[in-house]
C-alpha cells in the first residue's frame, strides 16, 4: 500500500506538470519604494544604496510605507563570468549584491535588481534571454525581492510568452519576489500581465515636466499628464497583486512644488504603484512632504484597490473621483492653467458615481463631510458649495466620509 502511495507521488511529479505561476499575495496594494533611473541613470555604486536606505529610514519614507529600493539598469560588468553567472560591476559594487541586500534588509526594506527579456539591457549589459532559469536562483541566493524586467533587444520575442518565461524561472527559485513588467505598454500588458506580473508600465518613460513630449530620435520620454491620457480603458485591469504602473515618480526632479503635488495626488489617485525617483538623500522638506503625505499615501493604498478615472473635464479643470473602502470616496480638482482659478462645485448639480461599481455619491440621502488632504484639515460638508482657489498647475485633493 505504501509502495503504491510512493509510485503515485513520483508519477505525480514527473508526468504532471507543475504549475508554475507568480507569486501570489504580493503588492496587494500599489508597491512602494525609489529606484535609482530617473535621477543616476547608470551612474550607480553600493554607498548610494546605502545612503537611499539610511534616508528611507531618517527622513520618514519607511515609516509612509516605502518598502523596495530597486536598483535599474548598469549594475552588473558587461560580460558573464565563466559559469555563465551575471557580475555585479566591482567597482561600483566591492562587496557584491549579497552584501549589499543584506544592508538593505537589515533596516526593515526590501531589495530590487532590473534586468531585461533581451540579449542586452538597453544600457548594454547582458540580458537575460535563454538565462532565465540560472538568473533566477542567482537573485534568490543574492536575496532579491523585486525585478524590473524590460524590454530592450528582445527581437521578435513574443512578449507575454517572454514574461511567463522569467515568472515561471523566479517560481523556480523559490524565493517570492515582485515581478515588474517593462515593456512600454507595447504589448496590451493590461490584457495578460494580472497572472503575469505584480505590476506592467503602461507608457514609455516619464520626464519631469507637466505635459511635454522629449524626443530621443527614434523614442520619446512623457510628462506627467501626457503619461495620465496615454491610455484608454486600462482602469478595470488593475487591482491587488497586479497594477497599472504609470513609471517611476519624477517629484523632487525639477518641476514646481504645485506640479509635484499633482503629479504625486495623480499617482495615488491612479492607484500607480509610488516608485520614487528622485535622490531621496536630499533633504528637500518640501518634496518629503508631498512624499510623505499619509494622507495621499492612504488613497493609493486604499483596500478597496480602485483606480480614480475622470469625471469631468472643464479644460481648465479636471475632476478626477476614486471610490475608497467604507463610503468614502477621494476627489482631485486639478487646475490645468498656469494661473490661479477659483472653484465654485456645486455638489447638486452632477451625478457622481462609478458605474462599475455601482456605488453613488448619494448627497441626497447623505451628507459627507470634506477633508483636505493637503492642508490636513476639514474644509466643510456636501451640503453646501465647493468654493477654493487653486493656484495654476495645483490640485485640491479631497477626501468625502459620510457624517453620522
Ligand atoms: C527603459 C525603461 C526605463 C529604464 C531604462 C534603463 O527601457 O523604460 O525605466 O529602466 O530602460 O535602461
Amino acid at each position: 500500500m505504501k509502495r503504491t502511495c510512493l509510485l503515485i507521488h513520483i508519477l505525480t511529479l514527473f508526468i504532471l506538470p507543475t504549475q508554475a505561476q507568480k507569486f501570489e499575495g504580493l503588492a496587494m496594494t500599489p508597491p512602494m519604494g525609489w529606484n535609482s533611473w530617473n535621477t543616476f541613470g547608470t551612474d550607480i555604486n553600493e554607498d548610494l544604496v546605502k545612503g537611499i536606505a539610511d534616508a528611507f529610514v531618517e527622513f520618514g519614507y519607511k515609516d509612509a510605507g516605502y518598502t523596495y529600493i530597486v536598483l535599474d539598469d548598469g549594475w552588473m560588468a558587461k560580460e558573464r563570468d565563466d559559469n555563465g553567472n551575471l557580475v555585479a560591476d566591482p567597482e561600483k559594487f566591492p562587496a557584491g549584491m549579497k552584501a549589499l541586500a543584506d544592508y538593505v534588509h537589515s533596516k526593515g526594506l526590501k531589495f530590487g535588481l532590473y534586468n531585461c527579456a533581451g540579449t542586452k539591457t538597453c544600457a548594454g549589459y547582458p540580458g537575460s534571454r535563454g538565462h532565465e532559469y540560472h538568473d533566477a536562483l542567482l537573485y534568490a541566493s543574492w536575496g532579491i525581492d523585486y525585478l524590473k524586467y524590460d524590454w530592450c533587444n528582445t527581437g521578435d520575442l513574443n512578449a507575454e510568452e517572454a514574461y511567463i518565461t522569467m515568472r515561471d524561472a523566479l517560481y523556480a527559485a523559490g524565493r517570492p519576489v515582485v515581478f515588474s513588467i517593462c515593456e512600454w505598454g507595447d504589448n496590451e500588458p493590461w490584457k495578460w500581465g494580472k497572472d503575469v506580473g505584480h505590476l506592467w508600465r503602461i507608457s514609455g518613460d516619464i520626464t519631469p515636466c507637466w505635459d511635454c513630449e522629449l524626443g530621443h530620435g527614434n523614442w520619446s520620454s512623457w510628462g506627467v499628464w501626457r503619461i495620465i491620457n496615454m491610455r484608454e480603458g486600462i482602469r478595470a485591469a488593475s487591482g491587488p497583486g497586479h497594477w497599472n504602473d504609470f513609471d517611476m515618480m519624477e517629484v523632487g526632479n525639477g518641476m514646481t512644488t504645485s506640479e509635484d503635488r499633482v503629479h504625486f495626488a495623480m499617482w495615488a489617485m491612479l492607484a500607480s504603484p509610488l516608485i520614487m525617483g528622485n535622490d531621496v538623500r536630499i533633504r528637500d522638506e518640501a518634496t518629503i512632504k508631498i512624499l510623505t503625505n499619509r494622507e495621499v499615501i492612504a488613497v493609493n493604498q486604499d483596500p478597496l484597490s480602485k483606480p480614480a478615472f475622470r469625471l469631468i473635464d472643464e479644460g481648465d479643470f479636471e475632476i478626477w473621483i476614486k471610490p475608497l473602502s467604507g463610503d468614502d470616496w477621494a476627489m482631485c480638482f486639478v487646475n490645468m492653467t498656469k494661473s490661479e482659478k477659483a472653484l465654485d462645485f456645486d455638489w447638486h448639480f452632477e451625478h457622481i458615481g462609478d458605474n462599475t461599481i455601482n456605488r453613488t455619491l448619494d448627497i441626497q440621502a447623505k451628507t459627507y463631510g470634506i477633508r483636505d488632504l493637503h492642508l490636513h484639515k476639514e474644509i466643510g460638508s456636501t451640503g453646501e458649495k465647493l468654493s477654493a482657489v487653486i493656484p495654476g498647475h495645483d490640485c485640491l485633493m479631497i477626501r468625502l466620509t459620510p457624517l453620522k
